[in-house]
């Protein structure tokens, strides 16, 4: 195990059998659907290369990068967009996925851009909800795991850009970090 880990929360195993689970689901409720699956950058790549080839029907892929405004240790809540889409989404179902839903802030300002276009539909999908520290009331249609709010890495998430391709969602130690959101 990497040494500024503590332990992990949940194991790749423990991720595929999840991920598989709500493939199938999102595969059975968008069938005959025109899907185009959003993933946001940077976070959400390796959930989102999972997820797809755990779903069984036709869809489109696209990205959005998005940041928070401001630094230092919390989330100021308005968000701007650093790379956007590519393709018009009046004509397609849009599905969000994300690697972790925190605040909430991102996603909030995500539905509220993405609905703003008139898609035919937009739903979220992420791979950990961290409930308690919701600041926003967002609705998460498809979850894969509610966790505590513990500082945690891997799969796709980072603490200052690192740790984003261990294959685990793992604690990172305290001494490493300065919690910033
Ligand atoms: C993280 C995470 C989500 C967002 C969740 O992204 O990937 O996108 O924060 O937090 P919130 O619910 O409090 O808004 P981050 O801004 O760290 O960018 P990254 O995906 O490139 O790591
Ligand atoms: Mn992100
Ligand atoms: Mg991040």
């Amino acid at each position: 195990m990497h040494e500024d880990i503590a332990e992990v929360l949940v194991s790749a195993a423990d991720i595929q059998k999840r991920v598989k689970e709500m493939g199938a689901a999102i595969s059975r409720d968008y069938a005959g659907k025109d899907l185009l699956v959003v993933g946001i950058l940077k976070g959400a790549i390796i959930f989102l290369a999972d997820l797809v080839r755990e779903i069984t029907i036709p869809l489109q892929l696209d990205f959005m990068a998005v940041s928070s405004y401001g630094s230092g240790t919390s989330t100021s809540g308005a968000v701007r967009i650093l790379k956007d889409l590519e393709v018009p989404v009046e004509d397609k179902h849009l599905l969000i996925v994300e690697d972790i839903i925190d605040t909430g802030l991102t996603l909030k300002y995500l539905l509220e851009n993405l609905k703003a276009r008139q898609p035919l539909s937009v739903k979220a999908c992420t791979i950990l909800d961290k409930p308690e520290r919701r600041l926003v009331d967002v609705h998460v249609d498809y979850s894969g795991f509610c966790i505590p709010d513990y500082f945690v890495v891997g799969y796709g998430l980072d603490y200052a850009q690192k740790y984003r391709h261990l294959p685990d969602i793992c604690v990172l130690k305290p001494e490493v970090y300065k919690r910033k959101k």
